[in-house]
Order: structure tokens, then C-alpha cells, then sequence
């Protein structure tokens, strides 16, 4: 196979634009200089908007799951009670680390490929009164659901005094993000995903009422505390070297982020997702999921007359197409094709012709073009 050809479409990490990859590339800078100040300016106001947030975002050196560590240890204590609501191995994450830290850990587990039931809440909500905070997943990258994060947040509100904490971490910076309009007290995503940056860079926005929490709260920490995160951001700074070359490419991201509008950056990832759900439809591979619970940057795929894995390996070994395997109970039963963050519908339209040439390798019954066609169509409705 040629050297260099590395088709990752996995859901994180994703590839690096090329822009992005040569801004990480500029000779180091002192984490406490006037030049890494003035990065952290140029940052700051633009991630807000990122998150649809008036209030400050918080850069942590660590991969996503830190970032829910970081929420989680923030906001209650040992002997807590909170609700965690599973949709998928990252709610499941999420529940983890909450036992881990022996808080009165609840969940609320729906069948991985659906989402959150609003009215299941609810009704535990109505019933325990106690609930500190309520852990959920937005994009559950684990089944390809976007769970309904404005909804769920609105009954929390209405029937408990609970934050609302919400682990963006594959969708943020590719799906419509309004923590503030949505009441979200903690937003939480990484950099491996929608923002088109190597692993490393976890971000979290806090509201006023989490401050307050967070403030009273007993919980041991240390270099999750996040209130040294906002006392130095304040200042412009990090209260830890930060991952200096990260944030470099975190300004090119934002850059790239601005110049497409971040209206059409969701709109192309909502036309790579339809693309790819009209293609598997055409060719007639099961899709875990329901249109209309989808994400726009995962599609999991659940076939029946062939082996997931198998599809896999071929497409791995003759194009290098990296192509993501199942989770947990879903291992060997679904694949997983991320289409976000650097990823357009010229790519959508490879990978589903890569994946025609695999199935047809695997002895499926399909046309060749049926599913590229059915993605063309669907790019072409879109120009009208
Ligand atoms: C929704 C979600 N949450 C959390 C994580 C964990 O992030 P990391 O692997 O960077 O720790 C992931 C990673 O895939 C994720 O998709």
C-alpha cells in the first residue's frame, strides 16, 4: 500500500487540517510570556461562541475523559447523590467515575440506540430529592445518538435543584452547542473530535450556578480544581503548563471555525450524516439508530448478513480506511463511520465507494454505486 495514505474516519481522533497542523508546528513559546497570554486572549472570547456561552471556557491538559473527572469532582462530594443517564458507554463512563469517587451514584439506563427518555427523568426526579447533579452525554458516540440536551435540561430545572452536566465531547464544535439558552451548568468537550485537534485539550464551560456549587463544594482535588483553571484564566493563563502547541492549533481551529460560519459547519456535518444514512439504506445494511435521534457525527451501522469486523479488516488492509468497531456489548456487532470535523462530503462519498468494494469482497448481494448514488442524491437535493 503507498506510505502516507491514512484514512481515518473514526469518531476521534479525526484528521488535522493541514492549516492546523503547521500552526502546531511553530517553535515552542514560555507558558507564563507575553506570547502565550496573548494566545489565550485571542482564544478566549472565540470558544464562547463555540459553546453558545457568555461565560468563560476552561482549557484543561487532559483527554476527554479528565474533562468528565473534572466535572464530575467539582460538583459533589463523597455521599452525593447524582443521576447519571446512560445511553452508551460514554453515560456508562460517566457513572464510573462518579462511583469511583463514591458519590450515591443512580442511573438511568436506556437501550443503547435510543435516547434518553425526558419523561423517565422526570418521574425520578419527582421521586428523589436529593440529586446534586445530572450527569448526561450529548453526542453518544458509543450508538451515533444526539440526545435531546435542551429538553432533558429544562426538566431537570423544573423538578430538582440539580445541575445539568453535559459531556459534548464528540459533537461539540460540529452540532448546534447553546449551553447558556439551554441551561446547561457544565459543558464538557475534547479536542480529538469536531475541533479538528489532537488529543490532549479538554474544555470546560461552567455557569454561575455551578460556580456557587463548585465554590461550597468538599470533594479533594487537585489538578481538576477548576476554580485555579478560572482564577488564572482570568489573567489570561493556565495554573499548569499548558499543552502549548495544542493551543496553537486551537487558534488555527477557531480560525477555520469563523471562516466557514458556524451555521454551515453544522449544516455540512447534518449533509455527511444524511449522506451516509441514505447510503447504508440503499445498499440495505441496518442502521442502529433512528433518523431522527441521529448525530451528525457518528453513524453506526448494525449488519446482519455479514461481519462488522470483517468489513472492517478488508477496507483497513487494502485502503488503510479506519472505520471503528463496537463498544461493550456491541463489540463485533456494529461499525461505527465518524464523518466530523475535518471531513467534507467529497470524503463521505469515498468512504461509502470504499465500502461498496468491501461488501461486494464479503459476498454481499449490492450494485456497485448503489450507495454513492443515494449519498450524490442527497448532496444534489441539498444545492436546490
Ligand atoms: C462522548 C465521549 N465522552 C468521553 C470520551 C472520552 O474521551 P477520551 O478518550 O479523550 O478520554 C469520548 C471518547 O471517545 C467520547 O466520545
Amino acid at each position: 500500500m503507498q506510505q502516507d495514505v491514512n484514512l481515518l474516519r473514526i469518531p476521534g481522533p479525526t484528521p488535522i487540517p493541514p492549516s492546523i497542523q503547521q500552526a502546531m508546528n511553530k517553535p515552542m513559546i514560555g507558558h507564563r510570556g507575553p506570547e502565550t497570554k496573548e494566545l489565550v486572549q485571542r482564544i478566549k472570547p472565540r470558544l464562547k461562541r463555540v459553546f453558545g456561552t457568555k461565560e468563560d471556557v476552561l482549557m484543561i491538559t487532559a483527554s476527554g475523559t479528565g474533562g468528565l473527572e473534572t466535572a464530575a469532582v467539582n460538583v459533589a462530594a463523597r455521599g452525593d447523590e447524582v443521576l447519571v443517564l446512560v445511553s452508551g458507554a460514554f453515560g456508562d463512563r460517566f457513572a464510573k467515575i462518579c462511583e469511583a469517587y463514591q458519590f450515591k451514584t443512580h442511573r438511568l439506563d436506556t437501550t443503547w440506540g435510543e435516547v434518553v427518555n425526558v419523561d423517565e427523568v422526570k418521574q425520578f426526579l419527582e421521586q428523589n430529592n436529593k440529586i446534586k447533579a445530572v450527569f448526561m452525554t450529548y453526542c453518544e458516540t458509543s450508538t451515533g445518538i444526539l440526545n435531546p440536551i435542551d429538553e432533558i435540561s429544562k426538566v431537570v430545572r423544573e423538578h430538582s435543584d440539580a445541575l445539568v452536566i453535559v459531556d459534548g465531547v464528540s459533537c461539540v464544535g460540529g452540532v448546534e452547542t447553546k449551553m447558556d439558552e439551554w441551561g446547561v451548568d457544565i459543558f464538557i468537550t475534547g479536542s480529538q473530535k469536531a475541533m479538528m485537534l489532537p488529543p490532549g485539550l479538554t474544555f470546560a464551560a461552567v455557569s454561575e450556578r455551578a460556580w456557587k456549587v463548585i465554590e461550597n463544594n468538599k470533594q479533594e482535588r487537585f489538578y481538576f480544581d477548576l476554580q485555579a483553571y478560572r482564577k488564572n484564566l482570568d489573567n489570561d493563563s493556565t495554573p499548569f503548563t499548558p499543552a502549548v502547541s495544542l493551543l496553537f492549533g486551537l487558534d488555527q481551529a477557531l480560525t477555520l471555525l469563523e471562516e466557514e460560519g458556524l451555521e454551515e459547519v453544522y449544516e455540512r456535518h447534518a449533509l455527511m450524516k444524511e449522506m451516509t444514512r441514505a447510503a447504508m439504506k440503499a445498499l440495505q445494511v441496518p442502521l442502529l439508530t433512528a433518523d431522527e435521534y441521529s448525530s451528525p457525527t457518528v453513524t453506526a451501522v448494525k449488519p446482519e448478513s455479514f461481519q462488522a469486523d470483517e468489513l472492517r479488516q478488508t477496507v483497513k488492509e487494502q485502503f488503510n480506511l479506519s472505520l471503528a468497531g463496537g463498544q461493550q456489548h456491541l463489540k463485533g456487532e456494529v461499525f461505527r463511520i465518524g464523518h466530523m470535523g475535518y471531513c467534507s462530503p467529497a470524503d463521505v462519498l469515498q468512504i461509502i465507494s470504499l465500502i461498496e468494494i468491501g461488501l461486494k469482497q464479503l459476498g454481499e448481494n449490492i450494485t456497485l454505486g448503489q450507495g454513492v448514488a443515494a449519498a450524490q442524491n442527497v448532496y444534489l437535493e441539498k444545492q436546490r
